[in-house]
């Protein structure tokens, strides 16, 4: 269930940049991870066999930082197909956890496999008989080896420490795994528009590299660099691509930037708006309404808007600017609106000169509590 990597990918190549590197891989990338998993218009994963899930009545995702964006992603997809889902910070487990039994299925989502946290929500929710499912791109890691069961992401070794690919592969794996938990549970449904979501999948790796070929994030990190704050905002799957966003923001440029649900804006954060500080509305062309209003209400205090979405949304009508993403289902679209936001991140970093691959006070595994 693994991948062979070539060893000249430890280098730079062509880019000035290991996350650079890492952003245009996620094509590839991206392929190795949906590779085998959809066949004959269905998930597959080799060593989850239907069935495998038939005892599990409720899921719990642990994870931190970027991870624990993705996990917002599948946990979101579990949650619309009915089955009851948390998803908790893996540092906060031991006092937000809830009841744990033989029929809770703990997913713990982690790149390296390795971070602290998350191995200790998994190791507390074992000790109280719940079942363990590690999503990790490292074989062989801890958590691979501790858990129950191994899903792997496939996106080859990530050396940038802000999280770029392995985010994209993450949240595929995930959504993937959603479909598949939710056909063994009992009361659950597949998504009503499984069929098109998989379909639309196998050309997601092209779309990203559309993204990669047309996109103007330079022009944009170029215009809004010198601002005093960054906000994100997004509802539905949106937000946790503007939480990622955001993260990705304050952690390689470290100027400030929040990542909020759209709807939360006008409940505290809308005091810090002015026209210094640029709003990020990312909309995937489903039911994202709330964001649209919300950039009015920020834009009306003066905040320029970028629009994150499709051509046809009707953010675009609102926007000063508009970052593209090709037309596809809203599961992927998410994804694509967050390779934009990566680009810039990434461009307005360049641009302020700091360190990108090894940003200050960050490690790329986190292995204390
Ligand atoms: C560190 C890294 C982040 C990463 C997080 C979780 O904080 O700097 O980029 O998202 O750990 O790491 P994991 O390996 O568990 O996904």
């Amino acid at each position: 269930d693994t991948v062979d990597w070539d060893p000249e990918d430890a280098g730079k190549g062509e880019y000035d940049h290991y996350m650079l590197k890492e952003i245009h891989t996620q094509p590839t990338a991206l392929s190795n991870t949906i590779e085998g998993r959809v066949e004959d218009g269905d998930v597959a994963f080799e060593d989850l066999p239907a069935g495998t899930f038939s005892d599990v009545d409720t899921v719990q995702f642990v994870a931190c930082g970027t991870s624990y964006h993705a996990a917002m992603y599948g946990a979101q997809l579990l949650r619309s197909a009915g089955v009851r889902t948390d998803v908790v910070r893996a540092s906060e487990y031991a006092s937000k956890t809830g009841p744990v039994d033989d029929a809770t299925l703990v997913v713990a989502v982690t790149q390296s496999g390795e971070t602290a946290d998350t191995l200790d929500a998994v190791r507390k929710a074992t000790d109280r008989g719940a079942r363990s499912l590690a999503v990790t791109n490292v074989v062989g890691s801890t958590a691979a080896r501790e858990a129950d069961d191994a899903v792997y992401i496939r996106a080859g070794p990530e050396v940038g420490v802000a999280a770029t690919k392995t985010f994209s592969s993450q949240a595929v794996t995930l959504a993937l795994l959603s479909q598949r938990i939710a056909a063994d549970v009992p009361e659950a449904a597949a998504a009503a528009d499984r069929e098109t979501m998989l379909e639309d999948l196998t050309d997601l790796p092209e779309h990203v590299e559309t993204v990669l070929e047309t996109t103007d994030a330079e022009g944009i990190a170029r215009e809004f660099h010198d601002s005093d704050s960054y906000f994100f905002i997004g509802n539905g799957l949106g937000h946790p691509v503007a939480l990622e966003g955001a993260l990705k923001f304050k952690e390689i440029t470290y100027e400030h930037a929040e990542g909020f649900a759209a709807g939360e804006l006008k409940h505290g954060p809308l005091a810090l708006v002015t026209d210094e500080t640029p709003v990020f509305a990312v909309a995937t062309s489903g039911d994202d309404e709330k964001t649209k209003t919300n950039a009015i209400e920020a834009q009306t205090r003066g905040a320029p808007i970028v629009a994150v979405c499709p051509d046809d949304h009707p953010l675009v009508d609102v926007a000063e600017v508009h970052l593209s993403i090709p037309d596809t289902h809203p599961v992927w679209a998410g994804l694509l609106a967050n390779v934009q936001l990566q680009l810039v991140s990434y461009h307005a970093a360049d641009l302020l000169e700091r360190p990108i691959d090894k940003p200050r006070n960050l490690a790329k595994s986190v292995t204390v509590e």
